[in-house]
């Protein structure tokens, strides 16, 4: 194919080499012109292992050139790659003023062209497709996009240092589009690497990349916390950190990835509460672990704030115990929720199965009569009874039963679900979800 590359830095330069490595046909777009006459000598305008032999190797054969002009490298191909530096403002936000140039270059260019493919690689927030990219090749072309002009998103995955490896060798190919057409195209780029192929929505494939650097930098940090710890307390960090992923069932494996509503149970607060004392009580910080707690707090103060949005009484909770299968109300965070509406002085019922048969047998009866005698006297044994009496239904467990009375709501009751019950919410009823 005959790809247009705009930015010759470091995503630019591997993918210009990579793409024409692979057989295409390449033109790099960079407004430096040094970048420019380095790639056209033969040499790469960024340090690189093994990008340098692959440039040299391109030129020689011509499969390969930069240029200087737009309008030349989106005449002579039928795909652009804009791969130019989004960095951040000195508030931090976003700056895409070089996204936004780029995108009015090649929209002036494309009123030459009937049919062609824009498709971002650079990392931008969620909305900047819509609100930046598509406006400023408007601006540029001088009108609306005509059908034959699609736009994309294809983040890239490469780490500097082994860039032109991992572009051998990616996690994954994501590419989001509004068309198949637009997405098969983009796809076909990457025709003879293994890796496994996600075509979704552009917002989605903005969003992908951001998840991934901060799941990379949370992953850091919380090692390197460990590590801190475990080094005051004399034991050997990467021993623990090896032992800690070999688990992937549940450590490095998709468990707990889900977004949903706010943890709690007899063990995850008082084991983070402990290890953080233990760091304390030997003067160190341990940021990221200290904020664990806090952030499970801020979802349930997120729910409070839905429920009571929502505006309708009285409530109906499915669901107290900490998790479905279990009558551990210990830190349940529906507790926690049911008690700040109690002290609202709404009127609420609850159902909770495990919880009902805990309070006239289980080892949970005292800790029922004794800490919460105030909430056990919510309790509904009748599951249509309790979905009659809420005008706010509020879905505290994942169960099939939750979701078969749910869907059966008539019009009129409000119905938020902390669990995601559903992934397509049955029409006819006023469903909000929680994270989603
Ligand atoms: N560097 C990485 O490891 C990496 C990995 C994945 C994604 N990304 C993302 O990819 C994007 C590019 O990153 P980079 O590190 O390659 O940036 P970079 O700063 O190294 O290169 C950007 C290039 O774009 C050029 N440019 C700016 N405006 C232009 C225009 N109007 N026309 C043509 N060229 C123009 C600049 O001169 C520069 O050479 C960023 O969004 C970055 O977040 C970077």
């Amino acid at each position: 194919m005959k790809i247009s590359i705009f930015g010759l830095g470091y995503v630019g330069c591997v993918s210009a080499a990579c793409l024409a490595e692979a057989g295409h046909d390449v033109t790099g777009v960079d407004v430096d012109l040094t970048k420019v006459d380095l790639l056209n000598g033969g040499k790469s305008p960024v340090i690189e292992k093994d990008l340098e032999t692959l440039i040299g190797k391109a030129v020689k054969n011509g499969t390969l050139r930069a240029v200087a002009s737009a309008d030349d490298a989106v005449a002579g191909s039928e795909l652009s790659l804009i791969c130019v530096g989004t960095p951040s403002r000195p508030n931090n936000s976003l700056n895409l003023d070089y996204v936004d140039r780029v995108c009015r270059e090649i929209g002036r260019a494309l009123k030459k062209k009937t049919h062609h493919v824009v498709c971002v690689r650079s990392t931008m927030i969620p909305g900047s497709t819509e609100n930046h990219v598509i406006p400023s090749l408007e601006e540029g072309f001088g009108g609306s996009l005509p059908d034959r002009i699609q736009v994309a998103v294809n983040p890239e995955f490469l780490r500097e240092g082994t860039a032109v490896h991992d572009y051998f060798n990616p996690p994954k190919t994501v590419v989001g589009a509004a068309s198949s057409d637009a997405a098969d195209h983009v796809v076909s780029l990457y025709e003879g690497i293994e890796a496994p192929v996600v075509k979704t929505s552009i917002a989605t494939a903005e969003m992908v990349k951001y998840v991934d650097n901060v799941f990379h930098a949370l992953k850091i940090s919380f090692a390197n916390e460990v590590g801190t710890l475990s080094k005051i307390l004399g034991v050997d960090s990467h021993e623990v950190m090896d032992i800690f992923a070999s688990d992937t069932k549940l450590n490095i494996s998709r468990a707990y990835l889900k977004p949903g509503f706010a943890f709690g149970g007899s063990c995850l607060p008082k084991d983070i509460r402990a290890i953080l004392y233990k760091g304390r009580s030997e003067d160190q910080d341990l940021p990221l672990l200290s904020s664990i707690l806090p952030s499970n707090d801020m979802q349930i103060d997120r729910a409070v704030r839905m429920i009571q949005e929502a505006g309708k009484r009285p409530l109906t909770f499915l669901g107290l115990s900490f998790k479905p299968g279990t009558d551990d109300l210990r830190e349940s965070p529906l507790v926690i929720l049911i008690e700040t509406f109690l002290g609202k002085g709404y009127d609420i019922r609850i159902y909770d199965e495990n919880v009902s048969l805990a309070r006239l047998v289980g080892a949970n009866r005292a800790y029922i009569e004794k800490e919460i005698p105030h909430i056990s006297n919510l309790m509904i044994a009748d599951l249509d009874e309790a979905m009659r009496f809420g005008e706010t239904i509020i879905v505290g467990h994942d169960d099939p039963r939750f979701a078969k009375v749910v869907s059966k709501l008539s019009g009129g009751k409000t119905v938020i679900d902390l669990v995601r019950l559903f992934d397509a919410p049955p029409d006819g009823i006023d469903y909000h979800g929680f994270n989603w």
